[in-house]
C-alpha cells in the first residue's frame, strides 16, 4: 500500500506530501470542454494523447466522456491502457527493436484495436515481419512530417509510394490513415500560429487525399494537441483529434492559448522550515515537479523567487512574513508542464469534494510483465 491509499476517505489536507493531486471535478469539466468542442462542435473523433495522463483510469475517464481510445507514446504505456479495458489505442511512434516489435504483436493480437505507426519501408518491413512470427495482424498509421522534423516521412508523393507499399505489398499490416503532429507551432503567436496550422494541416489532408486518388484507402486522418485542437479542429480533412494534456491544463498550455481550461492537476507540498522571514522551504524539488518548459507556480503566495534543488523547493517571498506560511502548512502549485511533471510520480492522488476519494498508479517508462501477458 502506498503513503496516501491509507489516507482514502481523509480530507486533502491530511495527504503525505510531496503529492500529485487531481482535483477530480476540475479534470472532468475539463475532459467534457474538449470533447464538446472536438465530437459534438466539430463531429471529430477524438483520442486523447496519454503520454503525460499515463494513468489508464484517465483513458477510461475520457472514453466515457466519448473518446474513440487513446493515443499513446510508448509501447508500455499501450499495454497499460489495452490492460484497464482501453479498446482502440494508437502507439504515435516508431516501435523497434526485435523484442519490443514481438511483445508489440502480441499486443495486436490480444487488443486487435491497436494501431502502430511507421515511417518508413525499412520500419514498415520490420512491424510485418513481427506480425509474421506472431501470427495475426496489425493495423498501422503512416506518419507524415507536417513541418514539425521529427519522425514522419515527407508528405506528398513519397507519403503516397509508402502507403502503396504497405497496402499492396504487406498484407499483414492493415492500413488506417495517416497521422501528423504540428508540434512545431505551439508557441507561435496568431495570426502566425493559425497560418502555420493551415499549412500543416493541408500538407496532412492533401497526403491522405493523394493516397486516395490512387486507389488506396485511407480512413483515419489524425492529428493535433492541446496547444493547437482548436484552431486545427474546424480544418477540413482531419477525422480525429489526439489533444491529450488540456484535461489537466497548466500554466504552458496556458500560454499555448488553452486560456479556458482549469488547472485540475497540482503537486501538493508542505513548509518544511522558515530560515528566514522571506524565505519559505517546501518538501517538493525538481524531482517533484518539472522545470521543463518553465517553472511551476505556487498558489496564493506572492514570491520574488522560486528554486528547485532535488527535494527542495525554495520560495523568496515578495514581502517578508515571519508567521506564514507556518511550517507545517501546506502550498499547493501549479505544473509548468503536467507532462514531465507526472512521470516524476508513482501515483495521483484523486480528490473530490476536498477528500481523497482514490489512488491511481502512474505507469512507468517500462514494460510491466503483467501487462504483457
Ligand atoms: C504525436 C503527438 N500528438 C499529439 C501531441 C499533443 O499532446 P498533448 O495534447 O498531450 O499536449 C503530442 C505531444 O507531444 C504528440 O507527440
Amino acid at each position: 500500500m502506498s503513503a496516501n491509499e491509507s489516507a482514502i476517505g481523509l480530507a486533502a489536507d491530511a495527504l503525505e506530501t510531496p503529492a500529485l493531486v487531481l482535483d477530480l471535478d476540475a479534470y472532468r469539466r475539463n475532459v467534457r470542454r474538449m470533447a464538446e468542442y472536438i465530437t459534438g462542435r466539430h463531429g471529430l473523433h477524438w483520442r486523447p494523447h496519454m503520454k503525460g495522463q499515463k494513468a489508464p483510469p484517465l483513458a477510461l475517464e475520457a472514453v466515457k466522456a466519448g473518446a474513440i481510445g487513446v493515443t499513446c507514446a510508448t509501447l508500455y504505456e499501450a499495454e497499460a491502457m489495452a490492460a484497464a479495458g482501453v479498446a482502440s489505442i494508437l502507439i504515435a511512434n516508431q516501435i523497434v527493436g526485435e523484442r519490443k516489435l514481438d511483445r508489440l504483436a502480441r499486443l495486436a493480437q490480444r487488443t486487435p484495436g491497436v494501431i502502430a505507426a511507421t515511417d518508413s519501408l525499412t520500419h514498415a518491413r520490420m512491424l510485418a515481419a513481427a506480425v509474421a512470427r506472431a501470427g495475426g495482424a496489425l493495423q498501422v498509421l503512416i506518419e507524415v512530417n507536417v513541418g514539425m522534423n521529427r519522425c514522419g516521412i515527407a508528405p506528398g508523393e513519397a507519403t503516397v509510394e509508402l502507403a502503396g507499399e504497405i497496402h499492396t505489398a504487406l498484407p499483414s499490416l492493415r492500413l488506417a490513415g495517416l497521422m501528423g503532429w504540428e508540434g512545431h507551432v505551439l508557441s507561435f503567436d496568431d495570426p502566425t500560429k493559425q497560418a502555420r496550422i493551415d499549412e500543416a494541416m493541408t500538407a496532412l489532408t492533401s497526403s491522405a487525399g493523394a493516397c486516395r486518388a490512387a486507389g488506396i484507402p485511407i480512413g483515419i486522418v489524425s492529428s493535433s494537441g492541446s496547444g493547437t485542437f482548436r484552431m486545427a479542429a474546424p480544418l477540413p480533412g482531419i477525422t480525429e483529434v489526439q489533444a491529450g494534456g488540456g484535461v489537466f491544463s497548466d500554466l504552458n498550455y496556458q500560454k499555448w492559448g488553452l486560456t479556458e481550461h482549469e488547472f485540475a492537476l497540482t503537486v501538493l507540498t508542505r513548509v518544511v522550515s522558515r530560515p528566514a522571514t522571506d524565505r519559505v522551504i517546501v518538501d517538493g524539488g525538481f524531482k517533484t515537479m518539472s522545470v521543463q518548459h518553465g517553472l511551476p507556480k505556487p498558489q496564493g503566495l506572492a514570491i520574488k523567487n522560486l528554486a528547485l534543488s532535488a527535494e527542495h523547493g525554495t520560495l523568496e517571498l515578495a514581502e517578508s512574513s515571519p508567521e506564514q506560511p507556518a511550517i507545517g502548512s501546506l502550498v499547493s502549485f501549479i505544473p509548468g508542464y503536467t507532462d514531465s511533471t507526472v512521470c516524476l510520480h508513482d501515483e495521483m492522488c484523486v480528490v473530490e469534494g476536498g477528500r481523497l476519494v482514490a489512488v491511481w498508479p502512474i505507469p512507468g517508462r517500462t514494460g510491466r510483465r503483467e501487462w504483457a501477458s
